[in-house]
């Protein structure tokens, strides 16, 4: 395949100043919101210390295998996902924009706004307004809950104030470049984050009623092993919390230079990822296991899922701490704004730069097209119905989308272009050599495992809508929501690359 079609623009392809850049900014869009209560909860649900065995094996057979080749095709094939598919194979390219679609108009239209709650609660911390009654507060005073969703009913305002805040940072961010935005700013966030959370986990584990928490949270129920959920529950967490299929590792490894060891950077990336959660888990089980304390109820009783968890839960116990409680309802959001900030950025990179590669327009008008499009886009989750929407598209996005686009992946990389070659290039641009096995992985576990999860998810939606929505409304929200990205795939796919001479 000539690989002047997919040429680059005059300018050289942008770079990370350094390695360290790159590892921070990896791992700034893995650590998100999902680490912070996604995993907790998941953990609970699922026998918790139990949950780790079913977790470590998902993250050493589908997480780091499949990061690894993320980061290898993007390496080789120095471009943005829609490029780097072209390059495997010219008629794969519209499942890079499948991917990169989905990443920016599906999962960023409703993960800003979660963040745009986030930064809305930060603000209540400092005088409590959720008051005695945050599920109230919640759903009744502050997003205005309709009755279903497709009663969308208007848009609240200070969600959309928050909102606008929000797209007005990660364009800030990603208009500078690779190297003065994206990088600069995990250089500070990840830090910061660190920091943020060693402050939490020890504030937590230090309240009373806090090791009873813990414990439950660690406490193995190997009975539990032997249910499919589990394992289900375990993969589908690492696709989603390794930022996996949606083409952002791909352009992130595009900026490396040519020496780099691919199969460490995956595992620090990997590890790092698992790591943080894990660690997070400490400050939500102490601060459950002091809520429960101070309340006299079970423990059992205070967990709720992620969503309620964060912005019921959490502000309820903020209210009982005894001391500096406003400060702790502040770290404990500004932690789920950056973590979430430096997601965000990763997913608005992923599609720019696939503009910029194929149609070579200035990347800081791309950049500031596509912020405001997807403002535009992610307001009516800032409606009265925004959380019904936001539940149902992220269940079809990361569940539907997210696997059947890594299944495509595999098959793409695997068996298209042949995972040996990939091997081949992984090898000899680092030290660390990798194992056969990993060819084993791609061309036939992760796959296997894929078609497990789609399986079990369609066999449950088709017995009863997710979570009870009528079927008009997950048909038409969730699953029009990935034909329409789809269609929009196939019709860029269909344009013809700007042609220039390679410059490198
Ligand atoms: N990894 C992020 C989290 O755990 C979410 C995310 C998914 C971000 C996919 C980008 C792409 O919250």
């Amino acid at each position: 395949m000539s690989e002047t079609n997919y040429s680059e623009p005059h300018h050289p392809r942008p770079q990370w100043k350094s390695r360290t850049g790159f590892i921070l900014a990896a791992i700034g869009s893995a650590v998100g919101l999902g680490n912070i209560w996604r995993f907790s909860y998941l953990c609970y649900k699922n026998g918790g210390g139990a949950f780790l065995i079913p977790y470590t094996i998902a993250l050493l057979v589908v997480g780091i295998p499949l990061m690894i080749l993320e980061l290898g095709v993007g390496h080789k094939m120095r471009g943005s996902a829609p490029m780097s598919f072209a390059k495997v194979h010219p008629k794969w390219e519209w499942l890079g924009w499948w991917a990169v679609i989905c990443a920016m108009y599906g999962i960023m239209l409703y993960y800003s706004v979660v963040i745009a709650w986030c930064v809305s609660y930060m603000f209540f911390s400092f005088n409590l307004s959720w008051g005695n009654d945050p599920n109230a507060f919640f759903y009744n005073e502050f997003l205005q809950l309709s009755q279903g969703p497709l009663d969308i009913g208007d848009m609240r305002t200070p969600i959309l104030t928050a909102l606008l805040s929000v797209w007005a940072m990660s364009w800030g961010i990603v208009f500078f470049g690779v190297q003065k935005g994206v990088e600069r700013a995990n250089k500070i966030f990840m830090p910061l984050l660190l920091i943020l959370m060693i402050v939490l986990v020890g504030w937590s584990v230090s309240l009373e009623g806090a090791a009873q928490g813990i414990a439950v949270y660690l406490t193995p129920d190997f009975s539990k092993l032997g249910n499919l959920q589990i394992w289900i529950d375990a993969f589908s967490q690492i696709f989603f919390t390794l930022s996996l299929a949606f083409g952002i590792m791909i352009v992130y490894a595009s900026y490396l230079p040519k020496k780099v060891d691919i199969v460490k950077d995956a595992c620090i990336i990997c590890f790092s990822n698992s790591a943080f959660s894990i660690f997070a888990g400490f400050s939500v089980f102490g601060t459950l296991g002091y809520m429960a304390h101070a309340t006299q109820q079970p423990i059992d009783e205070v967990v709720t899922k992620s969503i309620g968890l964060a912005f019921v839960t959490y502000p309820q116990a903020i209210s009982l701490i005894p001391t500096f409680s406003k400060v702790f309802g502040v770290v404990f959001f500004s932690s789920l704004v950056i973590a979430g900030l430096s997601s965000a950025i990763s997913l608005i990179e992923a599609f720019s730069s696939a503009i910029v590669d194929k149609f070579h327009f200035k990347r800081s008008s791309v950049v500031s097209v596509v912020c405001l499009t997807g403002f535009l886009g992610s307001m009516i989750f800032s409606s009265k119905a925004g959380l019904y929407w936001v539940d149902i598209v992220d269940q079809f996005v990361t569940h539907y989308g997210l696997v059947i686009i890594a299944l495509l992946e595999c098959v793409a990389v695997g068996w298209v272009f042949q995972s040996q070659k990939l091997r081949k290039h992984i090898d000899s641009a680092g030290n660390t050599k990798l194992s056969p096995i990993w060819d084993s992985c791609i061309r036939f576990i992760i796959p296997a495992v894929l078609i497990i999860l789609l399986l079990n998810d369609l066999k449950a939606e088709i017995a009863a809508p997710y979570e009870g929505y009528s079927r008009v409304a997950t048909l038409m929200i969730g699953r029009d929501w990935l034909i329409f990205a789809l269609i929009a795939s196939l019709l860029i796919f269909l344009q013809p690359w700007k042609k220039e001479l390679k410059t490198e």
